[in-house]
């Protein structure tokens, strides 16, 4: 785990280090400067307000089945908060919601070669403590402490990672599998 005070963005420093370090590599930090949001929005990312981290993978799987990574992501956030005691439910496939209202949000990039997935960045970011949402997303960005749910932020990283482990070791271990038969199908034995 690879903690910061501040950072541009945790997504875009994993890349960085995606070729060189380990999967499983994660990096925190308490700020992002310039925190990503999907289809180039800026993702709000205050001082010790939230969760912003980035996971680094490197499964060995075709590029066009990354996207279900973002899913396994998704149903370990909600499965983390429902087991803390807070009701959440996927706004397929990206974002977490709470009394109607977006709490946390993935944004999963890509470094691929031909026909392979050079490593996978999982960008999680979950609003914690904000009490205060600019005015153009206030209608429709909320936050644990705001929902009445004070929980440290360590307790829900911890959970989250869990399950995300979990999940994601199944994943790959059943693609193993089918890789594996089809293999041998093909050489007939
Ligand atoms: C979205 O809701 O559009 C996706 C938001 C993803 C935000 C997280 S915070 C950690 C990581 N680093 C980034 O720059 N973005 C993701």
């Amino acid at each position: 785990i690879l903690h910061f005070d501040t950072i541009d963005s945790t997504n875009d420093y994993a890349k960085e280090i995606g070729h060189t370090t380990v999967e499983g590599t994660i990096v925190i930090s308490e700020e992002q400067t310039k925190g990503k949001g999907r289809l180039g929005k800026q993702f709000y990312s205050k001082s010790h307000d939230g969760i912003w981290m980035s996971i680094v993978l490197k499964p060995n799987i075709m590029p066009h089945k990354a996207p279900f990574i973002t899913l396994i992501a998704g149903a370990s956030i909600t499965s983390a908060l429902n087991k803390l005691g807070v009701e959440t439910l996927i706004k397929w496939p990206n974002d977490i919601i709470l009394n109607n209202k977006k709490i946390s949000g993935i944004l999963t990039e890509l470094s691929t070669e031909i026909e392979r997935v050079n490593h996978i960045v999982v960008g999680i970011g979950v609003n914690v403590k904000t009490m205060e949402f600019s005015q153009e997303i206030s209608d429709i960005a909320t936050s644990l402490y705001k929902e009445g749910h004070k929980i440290s932020r360590v307790d829900i990283i911890r959970k989250i990672l869990k399950e995300f482990e979990n999940l994601y070791l199944q994943y790959i271990n059943k693609e193993l599998k089918e890789d594996e038969s089809l293999r041998k199908k093909i050489n007939n034995e």
